[in-house]
């Protein structure tokens, strides 16, 4: 079957009705979380003692995969733990699921881990609903309709007060160290992070600070409120950052490419940097080249 964006995003009925399925999973995926008792040394690994994943992972991904087969047959199904390597992302109508994003929280108890869903078209985002049991914290947005913290906050938190971007020194940012933890990606982000923190008069941008909290999504979820100015990611996938993407861009932020010059960001590109709401586009992207000059090397996924 084939289905264009647009066929979809002109039948709002469909979107929203989609969004609240999405809402009404995300739900259900929290109470599989909450009841979860995750043992730090009990786990499994995929590829190495950074990248967990545990029966929590599993469950709340077979509830979710089972009940979107069933109620949108016609859809596809692009998950984390049944992603299969020979079937990428395409441009069908496709649920793009993390039913554990931030698992390493998770398995920690920290309490900042969510259920990420996306729904995603000619692999454009355009729906996402992102949701932390811990915190009860909905995010939601469905394109073209604006996004929302907990279905009646609009975001960004601060709508049309927010305020100008004033530079990387002025910038709380974001970045994650991820799971591989050497080659030429590892290089990039350490020499990259050491110049985002770096005194200005020792060449560094001098930042306010780094945060590195551990779940794509719901840092995505974070710039789309205005929380944090920046987040920079390589290495996380379609699964990580599509429900999130929807939200930042409804909520008036920008999501570009990791690597200087790269205007286009690719849902499955693996390396991103989302920028907050800002009074001008222009400042937005005054933002990513400076932070795009900051980066020492290329991220190559
Ligand atoms: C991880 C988190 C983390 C990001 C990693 C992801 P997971 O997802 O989103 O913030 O830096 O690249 O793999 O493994 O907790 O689903
Ligand atoms: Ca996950």
């Amino acid at each position: 079957m084939s289905v264009h964006v647009l066929d979809i995003v002109n039948s709002p009925c469909d979107l929203n009705s989609i969004c609240d399925t999405l809402i009404d999973l995300a739900f259900r995926a929290g109470e599989i979380i909450n009841g979860a008792l995750p043992d730090t040394g009990n786990t499994g690994s995929k590829k190495n003692s950074a990248d967990l994943v545990t029966e929590y992972d599993r469950a709340v991904e077979e509830m979710i995969s089972r009940e979107l087969k069933d109620k949108y047959p016609d859809f596809r199904f692009h998950g984390e733990e049944s992603y299969d390597p020979a079937c990428p992302l395409t441009d069908a109508p496709t649920f793009v699921i993390d039913p554990i994003d931030g698992t390493v929280n998770f398995v920690h108890g920290f309490p900042h881990a969510c259920v990420s869903l996306g729904f995603a078209i000619n692999r454009i985002p355009t729906i996402g609903v992102v949701f932390n049991p811990f915190t009860n914290t909905l995010y939601s947005a469905i394109r073209g309709k604006g996004a929302f913290l907990n279905r009646d906050t609009r975001l960004p938190l601060k709508g049309s007060n927010v305020e100008a971007l004033n530079g990387l020194s002025n910038s709380l940012v974001c970045v994650e160290w991820g799971s591989e933890r050497s080659g030429k990606n590892w290089e990039t982000k350490m020499r990259t992070f050491e110049k985002l923190g770096q005194d200005k008069e020792e060449g560094g941008a001098m930042v306010r600070s780094l945060r590195s909290i551990g779940s794509a999504a719901l840092n995505l979820c974070a710039v789309a409120s205005g929380t944090l100015d920046l987040y920079w990611e390589g290495g996380c996938w379609a699964w990580d950052v599509c429900a999130g993407w929807v939200i930042l861009e409804e909520a008036g932020g920008i999501i570009v490419g990791g690597n200087p010059g790269e205007w286009e960001a690719k849902v499955d590109g693996r390396k991103y940097l989302a920028i907050r709401a800002a009074s001008s586009r222009v400042s937005q992207e005054e933002l990513a080249e400076e932070f795009w000059g900051i980066v020492q090397g290329r991220l190559e996924y």
